[in-house]
């Protein structure tokens, strides 16, 4: 079953180098600033342009979200690293995807892969999720890797589902589970 707490009130989860707490407004000028770069919006595939306002109003409305979890990423003194999220929450299957954007200034030092494992462990532990799964393009390399690093397998290519500057692409899924995430996560009595 999914526990619903775990869903509605939104948790601050800290790892060795980084916090995840709930997104909320004091966000939104660092998020608006990640989402106008062009390197970024190509490797998320984001088509829309996204004023301010418009971010503010999306950071107010997330503390209340009982379907979906969006958490910012910190550093342990606060400073805004970038975003993650579960979205497109299938209650029956208890499934989610899965999305992150780290800000252009913290890729590539390992954050994305601790924040990404952080918000796992909670998809498996804490929200009773079964499977978490993502799509990524196949000309990000470096999200592929994090991703398998953080504990995602490879399952499938959607041929040319990508189009972008005037080429397509190839779509990439990835899932993970929570059977797979236990048996390889010891517990504490077993370490
Ligand atoms: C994707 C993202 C979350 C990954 O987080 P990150 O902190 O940059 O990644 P990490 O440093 O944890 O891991 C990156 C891994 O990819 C490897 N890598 C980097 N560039 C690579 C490339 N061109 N080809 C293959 N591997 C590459 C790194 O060496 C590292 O692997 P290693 O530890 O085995 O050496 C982050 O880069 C990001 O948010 N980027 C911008 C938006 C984005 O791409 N979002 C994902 C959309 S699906």
């Amino acid at each position: 079953m999914i526990n619903n707490a775990a869903l509605l009130r939104k948790p601050t989860l800290t790892g060795e180098n980084l916090r995840l707490v709930p997104l909320s407004p004091r966000h939104a000028e660092s998020f608006w600033r990640a989402t106008q770069d062009p390197e970024s919006r190509r490797l998320t595939g984001s088509r829309r342009d996204f004023t301010l306002a418009d971010i503010e109003h999306w950071c107010a409305t997330r503390a209340d979200q009982p379907e979906r979890l969006d958490l910012a990423i910190e550093d342990l003194d606060g400073r805004y690293l970038g975003e993650l999220a579960l979205i497109d929450l299938d209650r029956d299957s208890r499934s989610a995807a899965f999305r992150i954007a780290l800000a252009p200034t913290a890729a590539g030092r390992g954050l994305g892969t601790e924040a990404t494992r952080l918000l796992l462990d909670h998809a498996f532990t804490a929200v009773g999720l079964h499977r978490v799964h993502l799509e990524v393009f196949d000309y990000n390399p470096r999200a592929q890797r994090a991703y398998q690093k953080a504990g995602f397998t490879l399952e499938g290519r959607l041929r040319q589902a990508h189009h972008w500057d005037g080429q397509w692409h190839d779509t990439l899924l990835m899932a993970a589970l929570a059977t797979e995430w236990r048996a390889a996560t010891p517990t504490p009595a077993a370490t």
